[in-house]
């Protein structure tokens, strides 16, 4: 029943320690026969017909016909490399998580993407930045999926096919992603407003980065934590490039993706492979888990928002560097499976809304895209510690289990060894807190989550004017591809609840009449500075 996962490749090595094919001396066929001719196909005489019984032949056709599988329905494109995360140590207190222990040294597999571009598309368009990390802990995974920008377009996993089928290419013509910003993309915004906070982030240098080693990380969703004593604290977590964020001016980014549509990935692995690794400080916020879920009025379960530095300081508990490039780019970065319900003891959900559906979706979507529920045998799935799960046979089983069928409780196979090495009154820590929950099943909304505005004015606000100035220029930009008048009046109507001024300057690149500003930049307190947003990025 036991799994002793040996990892990746290793298990896999021939003889000379290479990795399988064309490493050995002569060719087999994938039954390990060896082959005198692979090039020229099995015929009757000099020049055919060619026979049915050329096994050769139709086996690597088979193959090579079979090499694509669909990609990511969203997040298809992107980069990954392998690293280490070393724990400062400093989170005992709040979090009984193992690999936070002191000096620990956990392996990671970090994926970083775009989000609406297929495959082949360009690196650098205006897009939100996945930014993923799997950590082979000794308690198992742990998967910290999140983005580069701390907000996210809609409160409730129920709206996230009607954004992606928004943000994603018109059905006609299939002309590709965000940065085109068709009508469908602004209709949306426009209509559903909770998305007019992340569009801010999109529309701002945020959107377009230097480099994905400049680029923070978001956990995005409020998660929990669980300390040795079992006290909880809610926790939203950051990851802080050591080379600081910058971006590319918009120029930049059209002039580096036209040159090179690899402008990230490769930048990425020349880092890596000159030795100049790239480094993040994974940090949190803190907050009381005090039955409420709210911060400072600000509802902890409302993925829209963020709670700015200034009011709860980000606490750094440890470092991740990235030192190794995927030698394959197939078996790893395309195979990896993120979840963000791959948790360990001592990091557990909370009910926002959004994660929740995100349980499921993942899942759901890697069952087809990775041809079946055994996916977690990829190497680059495997957790790094033995794994025994009692789950059998299924589309692309690796494991010869043994002993009897895998059932619990069970007094013919000797029961499960991890069970049976506990001494006696012993037991493992619960993955989930048992959080009290009780109401009404009904569908509907917060009333905490309706202001869609307050924290995409503060975001505005905290920026210099040369950062506004590129904000924009980006809306001009982006809504004048937007051929419909009446969606582009909208999203203007819609910047007068941001800013006044940038509602005006847009109307007037794109020769609207200005709207009535609720807002102006000017008109706030100016004690919210670019430190309380924690979000200090020069633009190169
Ligand atoms: C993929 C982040 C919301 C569905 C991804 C990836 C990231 C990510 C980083 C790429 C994983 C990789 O590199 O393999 C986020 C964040 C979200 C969010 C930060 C909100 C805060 C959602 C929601 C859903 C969803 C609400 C659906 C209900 C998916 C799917 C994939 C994906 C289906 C492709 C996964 C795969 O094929 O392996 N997401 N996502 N995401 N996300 Fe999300």
């Amino acid at each position: 029943m036991t799994n002793e996962s040996a990892h990746p490749t290793e298990s896999r090595k021939n003889r000379e320690g290479k990795a399988p094919s064309q490493s050995a001396e002569h060719l087999t066929t994938s039954q390990g026969s060896p082959l005198s001719d692979t090039d020229h196909s099995l015929k009757v005489g000099e020049r055919g017909p060619i026979l049915l019984q050329d096994h050769h032949l139709r086996e690597k056709i088979m193959h090579f016909d079979h090499e694509r599988i669909p990609e990511r329905v969203v997040h298809a494109r992107g980069a990954g490399a392998h690293g280490t995360f070393t724990s400062y140590g400093n989170a005992g207190d709040f979090c009984a998580a193992d690999f936070l222990k002191p000096g620990k040294q956990t392996e990671v597999f970090v994926r970083f993407s775009t989000v609406a571009g297929s495959r082949g598309s360009m690196d650098t368009a205006r897009d939100t930045r996945g930014f993923a990390t799997k950590f082979y802990t000794d308690e198992g995974v742990f998967d910290l999926v999140g983005n580069n920008i701390p907000v996210f377009f809609i409160q409730d996993g129920m709206k996230f096919p009607d954004v992606v089928h928004a943000v994603k290419p018109e059905p006609d013509r299939e002309i590709p992603q965000a940065q085109s910003a068709h009508n469908t993309f602004w209709d949306f915004v426009s209509l559903h407003t909770p998305a007019q906070a992340h569009t801010l982030w999109n529309m701002s240098d945020r959107g377009i980065p230097r480099s994905y080693r400049m680029m923070e990380g978001f956990g995005v969703h409020t998660f929990r934590l669980i300390g040795p004593e079992g006290k909880p604290s809610l926790v939203k977590f950051h990851w802080k490039p050591k080379l600081g964020v910058h971006s590319l001016t918009w120029e930049e980014a059209q002039l580096a993706g036209g040159a090179d549509p690899d402008f990230h990935r490769r930048d990425l692995a020349d880092a890596i492979e000159a030795g100049a690794f790239p480094e993040w400080e994974l940090g949190v916020q803190l907050f009381e888990d005090d039955g409420t879920a709210t911060f400072q009025g600000i509802d902890l379960l409302d993925p829209t928002k963020f709670v700015p530095e200034g009011l709860a300081p980000v606490q750094l508990i440890g470092k991740m560097v990235l030192d190794r490039n995927p030698s394959n780019y197939f078996a790893e970065t395309e195979q990896v499976a993120f979840h963000p319900g791959h948790l360990v003891p001592g990091i557990d959900i909370t009910d926002d809304p959004l994660l929740q559906a995100r349980l499921f979706s993942y899942l759901d979507t890697q069952l087809t895209r990775l041809g079946g529920p055994n996916f977690s045998q990829i190497p680059v799935n495997q957790p790094k510690n033995p794994v025994n799960d009692m789950f059998r046979d299924g589309f692309h089983q690796h494991n010869i289990h043994e002993g009897v069928a895998p059932y619990q409780p069970n007094s013919l196979d000797g029961g499960c060894p991890f069970m049976a090495d506990l001494a006696e009154g012993q037991s493992f820590p619960a993955l989930e807190y048992p959080q009290e929950t009780s109401g009404a099943k009904k569908r509907s909304e917060p009333v905490s989550f309706s202001d869609h505005y307050s924290q995409a004015r503060l975001f505005y606000r905290s920026l210099s004017a040369q950062e506004r100035e590129h904000i924009k220029q980006a809306y001009s930009f982006e809504l004048g591809k937007c051929t419909d008048a009446a969606i582009r009046e909208r999203q203007v109507q819609c910047l007068a609840e941001i800013d006044g001024d940038l509602a005006a300057s847009v109307a007037t690149a794109l020769g609207l009449e200005a709207p009535a500003a609720q807002l102006d930049v000017e008109d706030l307190p100016t004690s919210s500075a670019l430190s309380q947003i924690g979000s200090s990025w020069p633009v190169d």
